[in-house]
């Protein structure tokens, strides 16, 4: 199913535009989406399943498609946008459009489909410039498949449970899955919108939700029991689970970072999920590694699907600033690296000044740095997109450090 199947299946003969019309007027000036969503279902407890679900795709929709729907509509007038939503990219009737969305006529003419990228998968000017920069022939289905919302996928905690009992166990508590095609642990939740963290399952500590790209640039680390492991960039886990899972509890895992309330929401999951982690907001001074993760904060480009208006609230000054970030934390978490041990540069998004650029830096100025390949691609750099994997874009390159004599 495609972005415009999707919304042909949404039912919009319960729009109650009179309600989402003024969330549309915020979210255009730039309110982020999911918030608004959250509040205005949080205010109309009372409506129905259709209703909640013909406003969220309003918003969604409004919020996504903007650029697309300008073209179509010719207007910025957030009720012509959701006009054009409902007729152009839907597929409802002209007149019930216009009824649905109380717009009275003359309405806007009918063209045919863009051509132009920005226009098509609605797209910021710059990053448009960028996906044709780093994907060439490739943008144009990366940028189809950013336009849908990506799988629900969870990481079954192996400390707990095993992928198979976990789905039969949610099965059991009414959630369909089918196992990820390349994460050893994952699964892919095929039932519609269930309230994963109300499940006992979740309450007991047997997955995490982590997209499959998340869950496979962890085992690109390797962490095996017994080894001493630092997390540099933890955030609030994600990654620091599954490497607890892969020590299974016999190993050091040390995880870092400068936020003080994602390491609280790290603190909490790893209790749900009985995972033994030292929590520091820096590497503890004479830690020596066998494996380090910098999983650096980056432009995120590759996880835009996350979020309908994602691309639109990206910084454009902010980008220019980041590998000189992520090139100062990898020359911090270094030395806690011991000879022999390894070190795993990761990002989430597409950019190569933030991807190949850093890591090919930081190598050429590390001759103690013997690239380690983590693909099979000819550079051994990892790649996944979503538009080929299916996954979350990510970029990640691994290192053995080689002291020779130096060795400490
Ligand atoms: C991509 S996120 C980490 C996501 C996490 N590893 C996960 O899998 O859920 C990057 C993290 O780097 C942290 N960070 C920012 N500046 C940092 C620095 N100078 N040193 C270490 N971490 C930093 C941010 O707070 C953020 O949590």
């Amino acid at each position: 199913m495609d972005a415009f199947d999707r919304l042909a299946t949404v039912p919009w003969r319960a729009l109650r535009i009179a309600q989402v019309l003024p969330v549309l007027g915020h979210v255009l000036s730039g309110a982020a989406a999911e918030r608004e969503i959250d509040r205005f279902l949080r205010n109309r407890r009372a409506f129905d399943g259709d209703e909640r679900a013909a406003a969220v795709e309003a918003i969604f929709g409004v919020a996504l498609w903007r650029r697309r729907l300008l073209w179509h509509a010719a207007s910025a007038d957030p009720r012509a946008l959701l006009f054009v939503l409902l007729r152009d990219l839907s597929g409802v009737g002209e007149a019930q459009a216009a009824a649905l969305c109380d717009l009275p006529p003359p309405w806007p003419a009918r063209r045919p489909g863009p051509e132009r990228l920005a226009d098509r998968w609605s797209l910021p000017d710059f990053l448009e410039a960028l996906l044709a920069r780093e994907l060439g022939p490739e943008a144009d289905a990366f940028a189809k498949a950013i336009c849908m919302p990506g799988p629900v996928c969870l990481r079954t905690n192996t400390l707990r449970t095993t992928r198979r009992d976990l789905a039969v166990r949610l099965r059991d508590e009414g959630v369909e899955t089918v196992e990820t095609a390349l994460a050893p642990h994952g699964l892919v939740v095929t039932s519609p919108r269930p309230n994963l963290l109300a499940l006992g399952s979740f309450r007991a500590g047997l997955f995490e939700v982590q997209d499959e790209g998340s869950q496979l640039v962890a085992s690109l680390c390797q962490a095996r029991p017994g080894e001493t492991v630092l997390d540099a960039c933890a955030g609030a886990g994600g990654k620091s689970l599954a490497l607890a899972a892969d020590l299974r509890g016999e190993s050091r895992l040390v995880a870092c970072d400068p936020d003080a309330e994602r390491l609280q929401r790290l603190a909490l999951r790893a209790q749900r999920a009985g995972a033994r982690v030292e929590i520091a907001t820096r590497p503890p001074a004479g830690l020596r590694a066998c494996v380090a993760l910098v999983d650096a904060p980056c432009s995120e480009l590759g996880i835009l699907r996350r979020g309908p208006d994602a691309r639109f609230r990206i910084d454009e000054g902010e980008l220019a600033t980041l590998p000189r970030l992520q090139r100062g934390i990898l020359e911090e978490t270094l030395p806690h690296v011991r000879d022999r041990g390894r070190i795993v540069y990761a990002t989430c998004t597409i950019r190569s000044e933030e991807n190949e650029e850093v890591a090919m830096a930081f190598e050429r100025d590390h001759p103690e740095l013997v690239r380690n390949p983590a693909s099979e691609a000819s550079d051994g750099f990892f790649r996944t997109y979503p538009h080929r994997e299916g996954t979350d874009a990510f970029f990640a390159a691994r290192w053995i450090v080689s002291r020779g004599s130096d060795a400490r």
